[in-house]
């Protein structure tokens, strides 16, 4: 297939991009790298830098079969501080590329939302029929880009899968994570590990956990882009699917940094903090939904396993 993949010089973007390519697919990455790495665009594929908002219309025009739409803003304290670059620059991009999708007849879209639209959650694990209360402007803002998915598909036909990611990590050789702002708990912690950032602080211990510490449940980046290619060969007509991809198992944060010490062999040393605002205790998905439709099943659900591939590609970048 001809698709176009937003933001594919970011983490997810970047390594799905990868798995298109090296699957026989014809991938255009358009990004701004307003955070994105023009290094990190796959071989093999055509990079377009630019604003989606400004050249979705012309770009769509060239006979595209698909569009995996990764770029977004994607700071949950930045979301809140400054709503504004949120509200546009999700969601106003997203309608100019749901239009360009329409007014060119692309028939197909596998969006990246996140579990963040689902807010703090009722029970566990989080079923895609879940409310949907997201606590911050990111998640409120992936939510609204989702509804406006189902009415271009219902009104015109566009065969669309929203992708509602829990916490991603691990990387795929040399594609990973490396945003300038930081906010994820493994990637600052294997910096404590490479020894440019003293120490971590866990963000509160007082949860209503085993360990007091806040569980989520980490999917690595492979089985991620698998679930888009998945979701781009099951696609139907005038339908939006919407699919939680989460292993169904949780990690507190005291297990994580344990992992990591047992990954990097260094001591890493970790305080505690208060807690930060807006962190539900618990954060675990059902993946039954994917598994049964697209028929998806993670391989690299070890937590240890999920971290080696993390601190490998830290680690070579340093
Ligand atoms: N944490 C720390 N110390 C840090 C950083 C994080 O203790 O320095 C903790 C957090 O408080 C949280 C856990 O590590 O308990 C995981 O935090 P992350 O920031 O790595 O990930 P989140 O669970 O907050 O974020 C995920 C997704 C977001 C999404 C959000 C929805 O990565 O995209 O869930 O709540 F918006």
């Amino acid at each position: 297939m001809k698709l176009l993949v937003t933001g594919g010089a970011g983490y997810v973007g970047s390594v799905c991009a990868a798995r298109l390519v090296e699957t026989g697919h014809e991938v255009v990455v358009v990004d701004d790298l307003s955070t994105g790495h023009a290094d990190a665009v796959p071989d093999g594929a055509t990079f377009v830098q630019a604003d989606i908002a400004d050249v979705a219309a012309d770009l769509l025009t060239g006979g595209f079969d698909g569009v995996l739409h990764f770029a977004a803003k994607s700071l949950v304290g930045e979301s809140m501080a400054d709503p504004a670059k949120y509200w546009a620059g999700n969601v106003l991009t997203s309608l100019r590329l749901l239009d360009a999708m329409r007014d060119n007849g692309v028939p197909r879209l596998v969006f990246s939302s996140t579990a963040a639209t689902y807010g703090e959650p009722e029970q566990i694990p989080i079923l895609e029929t879940a409310p949907t209360r997201p606590t911050n402007t990111y998640g409120a803002t992936k939510l609204a880009i989702d509804h406006a998915i189902t009415s271009y598909a219902t009104a015109h036909g566009i065969a669309a899968v929203s992708l509602r990611y829990f916490n991603v990590a691990g990387a795929y050789g040399r594609f990973g994570e490396r945003h300038t702002t930081e906010t994820h708990l493994i990637p600052i912690v294997l910096q404590v590990a490479l020894g440019t950032r003293p120490a971590i602080s866990i963000y509160g211990d007082d949860y209503p956990t085993a360990d007091g510490t806040c569980v989520r449940d980490y999917i690595h980046v492979l089985d991620l882009a698998e679930a888009h290619l998945l979701a781009l060969a099951n696609t139907r007509a005038g339908e939006h699917q919407v699919y939680n991809l989460g292993t169904g198992t949780g990690f507190s944060n005291r297990e994580v940094v344990q992992t990591c010490r047992d990954v990097t062999g260094h001591p890493i040393p970790a305080d505690f903090a208060p807690r930060r605002a807006g962190d539900p205790a618990v954060l675990v998905a059902s993946a039954t939904a994917a598994a049964e439709n697209l028929g998806w099943k993670p391989e690299r659900t070890d937590l240890h396993t999920i971290i080696t591939d993390a601190w490998t590609f830290t680690r070579d970048r340093a």
